[in-house]
């Protein structure tokens, strides 16, 4: 048979931590029970092979994944969630541990089932639809079979050969997002892009079948990429394959790009070392990176094509006000004329922290960064201690100037004039309540 046997129940023994292990058979004997079949496959198998750690769990169940899934549920502690339309089914355990379990259908043949051609047909017909090779390999998960490795599109070998080639010659037809796909895979795991597979996508590329899958889809895999370690060597590839004019017509990634994503990269290393426990989109720095030449209708055309959620698409159009920030802050540099802290603090409040970020990123002034590093370390958290009613119990009647006294001592204290609260209210007792009588 052209079909490759190997039992890999030692490799899990080794490579998998025991709760996953005991997952995985437990999986079997709920299969078992209902008389399924039932596989493990996509990424899992195919990073355990490569003796990656990849803890998301994907099965195939013969039948239905549903049923499976609830049966599964009367065993254990759990929640599913379910998608009828789909036939799919999320496993949700306690401490939140996710298993995505899928259905093959179940193929019928006249011939006897004993066949080899036969055996295993539905879960080898849902395989063919994979995107390439290296995702097609899958475990067998029922107890009389558990461990056995099912190869039946040579995913083993193109692991070997760290190669990306797809199963046929319409797979990038059917799903023009796989030329994304085989670019993050190929520099996720230092694989080369098969010979055949290469000339399938510049033939899709010349078909512009990009364009017919809609923004929201590229989107996602642009973000995909992003958020991979090779973020320059994949933008590298992708303007190699000139997918990047699917992204927006504009677009290109030279090598004054690939520098500013090399400097953000150092930043956000900066930023990490801080410690600060503060979340922020590191994707986000590397796109603005990216469409920083674009002009500010470029920025507008490129979020609504990529449809970004109104978030995003806030913060990108933040750009050119940090253009501007930045512009000031080159000036002053030039000028000799030393800023205030308030000044700096006045620059860039009010934009994001990745903003932020990439302006930091995109100055190669010693001087510029370091205000820039200055405003995020320490002006952008600086708080007045005052409140409205504290100005109240000063003698002052509320109102819009409120927001004149805030500012004064926002600046007071930026610029080291105050420190404390008496600071505060004696500065306030000066400039504001003396004023009014
Ligand atoms: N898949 C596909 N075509 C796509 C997207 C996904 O054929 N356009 C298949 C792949 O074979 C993949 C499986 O669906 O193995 C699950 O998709 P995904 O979770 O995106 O892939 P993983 O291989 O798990 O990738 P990652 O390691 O990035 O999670």
């Amino acid at each position: 048979a052209r079909l490759k046997r190997k039992n890999l129940a030692r490799l899990i023994d080794a490579q998998l931590p025991k709760f996953i292990r005991a997952l995985l058979r437990q999986l079997g004997e709920v299969a078992d029970t209902l008389d399924m079949k039932i596989y493990l496959v996509g990424g899992f198998v195919r990073d355990l092979l490569l003796r990656q750690e990849n803890l998301d769990i994907d099965v195939v169940v013969e039948g239905d994944g549903i049923a499976f899934a609830e049966a599964f549920a009367k065993t254990a502690e759990c929640r599913i969630r379910s998608h009828q339309k789909f036939g799919t089914a999320v496993i949700v355990l306690p401490d939140g541990f996710k298993i995505d379990v899928a259905s093959a259908r179940i193929e019928y043949y006249e011939s006897p089932a004993a066949l080899p051609q036969v055996e295993h047909s539905s879960i080898r017909h849902d395989l063919y639809r994979r995107d390439f090779t290296i995702n097609t390999l899958t475990i067998s998960l029922n107890e009389e079979s558990y461990g056995q490795l099912l190869d039946f599109f040579g995913g083993q070998r193109d692991l070997k050969e760290k190669q990306i080639r797809v199963l046929h010659n319409l797979s990038l037809i059917e799903d023009p997002t796989r030329l994304f796909r085989a670019v993050r895979f190929e520099q996720r795991l230092g694989f080369r892009i098969g010979r055949q597979t290469e000339r399938l996508m510049r033939g899709a590329v010349r078909m512009k079948l990009v364009k017919k899958v809609g923004g929201a889809r590229i989107r996602n895999e642009l973000r995909q990429i992003l958020d991979e370690p090779q973020v320059i060597s994949a933008l590298r590839r992708l303007e190699q394959f000139d997918l990047l004019k699917f992204i927006d017509p504009h677009l290109h990634f030279d090598r004054t790009t690939a520098q500013m994503i090399v400097s953000a990269e150092k930043t956000s290393s900066w930023f990490d070392l801080l410690y600060t426990g503060e979340k922020y989109h590191r994707w986000l720095l590397y796109l603005f990176c990216l469409l920083n030449f674009l002009s500010d209708k470029g920025l507008q055309r490129v979020s609504a094509w990529l449809d970004l959620a109104p978030k995003y698409r806030d913060l990108l159009l933040q750009l050119p006000p940090a253009r501007k920030a930045l512009k000031r802050a080159y000036y002053r540099a030039g000028s000799g004329n030393a800023p205030k802290n308030s000044d700096i603090y006045h620059w860039f409040n009010g934009l994001s922290l990745e903003i932020v970020l990439f302006v930091m990123a995109g100055s190669d002034n010693e001087q510029v960064r370091k205000w820039v590093s200055q405003y995020v370390t320490d002006f952008r958290k600086v708080k007045v201690l005052l409140d409205g009613n504290g100005l109240i119990e000063l003698g002052l009647k509320p109102g819009p100037h409120f927001h004149q006294v805030f500012l004064t001592l926002l600046n007071a204290r930026l610029n080291g004039e105050i420190r404390t609260l008496e600071d505060e209210r004696q500065l306030v007792r000066e400039k504001f309540v003396a004023v009014k009588k």
